[in-house]
């Protein structure tokens, strides 16, 4: 049987390593996790949710799909109440105020034995920052179409790398060389939002903003 995946979540599964004990931290209906374990990719998944009708959800579907003893159940805000013996946090669907505040109050996290799977619903800069900023590398990011939309999606390691400039913030340089077949169609509608947000108010001359644009206008034509 197969969990009903969506493109977007099966683009997060693409970075998890064989035999990885995941974190799904908001997982909903759990099929990221369920997917993982039928495709026998993860060895153990902690499905994780703040709220308690989503998490019964995933307990339901967990039965469901035969995949319950290798998953473990908890109601959590991030990975507080989380067993931190996991390889991989995944974090799918939420925006990056709620990521970054998961990040933060769990600064154990800080260290190689862990990767984050980062798929950000909005203000992707202000994460591809606040990682940069903090001491996380992404070391892989990909766009991806799924419906009407295009998500990027992340993987980052606890390593020292120069910090993201503005531009960077916006198209980092993993997700430059993903190479995917959406990028152009991604860094111009970038670039036009912060057009459009830049020209539309004049205090943001010379903000992170503009200095992004500018840098991201010097994308030469041919990658685009
Ligand atoms: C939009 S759903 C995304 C579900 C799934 N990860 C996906 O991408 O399809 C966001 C989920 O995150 C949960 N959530 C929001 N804030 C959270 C937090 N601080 N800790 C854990 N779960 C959280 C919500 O309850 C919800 O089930």
């Amino acid at each position: 049987m197969k969990a009903p995946i969506s493109t977007r979540l099966l683009a997060c599964c693409d970075y998890i390593a064989p035999g990885d004990r995941v974190a799904d931290v908001g997982c909903d209906h759990g099929y990221l996790g369920i997917h993982l374990l039928l495709t026998g990719l993860a060895s153990r998944v902690i499905a994780a949710d703040i709220r308690p009708g989503p998490l019964e959800c995933a307990v339901k579907n967990g039965k469901k799909y035969g995949v319950s003893e290798r998953m473990i159940f908890c109601l959590s805000d991030g990975v507080q109440s989380v067993p931190r013996d996991f390889d991989t946090l995944v974090c799918a669907g939420m925006g990056a105020d709620v990521m970054v505040s998961i990040l933060e109050k769990a600064p154990w996290l800080r260290s190689t034995g862990y990767r984050l799977v980062l798929q950000c619903q909005s203000k992707t800069p202000t994460l591809r920052k606040y990682l940069s900023e903090t001491g996380w590398t992404i070391r892989r990011e990909n766009v991806l179409r799924d419906g009407r939309f295009l998500y990027t999606v992340m993987e980052a390691v606890w390593a020292p790398s120069p910090a993201l400039t503005s531009g960077q913030c916006y198209i980092s340089p993993a997700l430059m060389a993903s190479g995917s077949p959406v990028l152009p169609e991604y860094i111009r509608w970038v670039r036009d939002h912060l057009a459009l947000s830049v020209r539309n108010q004049p205090d943001k001359e010379g903000s992170p903003e503009a200095a992004a644009l500018e840098e991201l206008e010097h994308i030469k034509e041919e990658r685009l």
